[in-house]
């Protein structure tokens, strides 16, 4: 579904990612693990248009996207929920949502999308009303999921959906993530949090420096012995 080639990626002189390749399958989840400054905001920005690869090339569903611009990417079906989640405090829940949804893939689906939105997570039904500031942290970052699957994007990227959540929160979000997972969309999730990312991991990647330093299975990972010293704490 996709497929990034050996892409590399500058900020002016300085190279972020250098040869990065990364596949993902049609219904799978695939995360990248990797310490803060890896690159790994910056492999999504790219593989989303927001920044252009100096070399290589990005396969969706057919389409090289890497030289298309990001609403272009987003009415092909990709969807980034950024760090943080980005959302828009003073607006409700409900109005959060419909910004979700300005894409031309998705105007005639808008009602059908909401309910099957408020269906996966009744939390968010109940609160339609209320501001989305005014949510727990866990709550903002169901939002933000949620925002992103009302544009009915095929592969949905994460960017550490963890990041500033208690442990205890951090559970529910990867249970949010596992029911979204369970509907069939392909995932995309990178993550500094690997034991937790790795439970929902069809296909993990380690990037450290902006290069590829090892991919597998879950298990794979799980056996590796520098990614368990590293990453695993076992
Ligand atoms: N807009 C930018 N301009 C220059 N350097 C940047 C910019 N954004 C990120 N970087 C640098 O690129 C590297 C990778 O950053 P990033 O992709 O954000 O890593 P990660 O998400 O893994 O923490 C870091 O060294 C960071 O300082
Ligand atoms: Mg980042």
């Amino acid at each position: 579904m996709l497929r990034v080639e050996k892409i590399n990626v500058s900020y002016g002189e300085f190279q972020v990612l250098h040869e990065v390749s990364i596949e993902v399958k049609s219904g799978e989840t695939a995360i990248v693990v990797g310490p803060n400054g890896a690159g790994k905001t910056t492999l999504l920005r790219v593989i989303s248009g927001l920044l252009k690869p100096t070399s290589g090339a990005i396969y969706f569903d057919g389409h090289r996207i890497d030289d298309k611009e990001p609403h272009e990417i987003v009415e092909l079906g990709i969807a980034l929920v950024p760090e943080g989640g980005r959302l828009f405090p003073y607006l409700t829940v409900y109005d959060n949502l419909k910004i979700g949804s300005f894409a031309k893939r998705a105007r005639g689906g808008f009602r059908r999308t909401l309910e099957e939105i408020f269906e996966l997570f009744p939390i968010l039904k109940e609160r339609r009303n209320q501001l989305a500031g005014s949510l727990s942290g866990g709550e903002r970052q169901m939002l933000a999921i949620a925002r992103s699957l009302m544009s009915q994007p095929k592969l949905i990227m994460l960017d550490e959906p963890s990041l500033g959540l208690a442990p205890r929160v951090v559970s529910r979000v990867f249970e949010f993530i596992g029911k979204i997972r369970s509907q069939g969309y392909s995932i995309l999730m990178v993550e500094q949090n690997a034991r937790k990312a790795l439970e929902l991991a069809d296909h993990a990647y380690l990037l450290e420096s902006g290069k590829l330093e090892f991919h597998g299975g879950r298990e794979d990972f799980l056996r590796n012995p520098y990614i368990k010293k590293a990453y695993l704490g076992i």
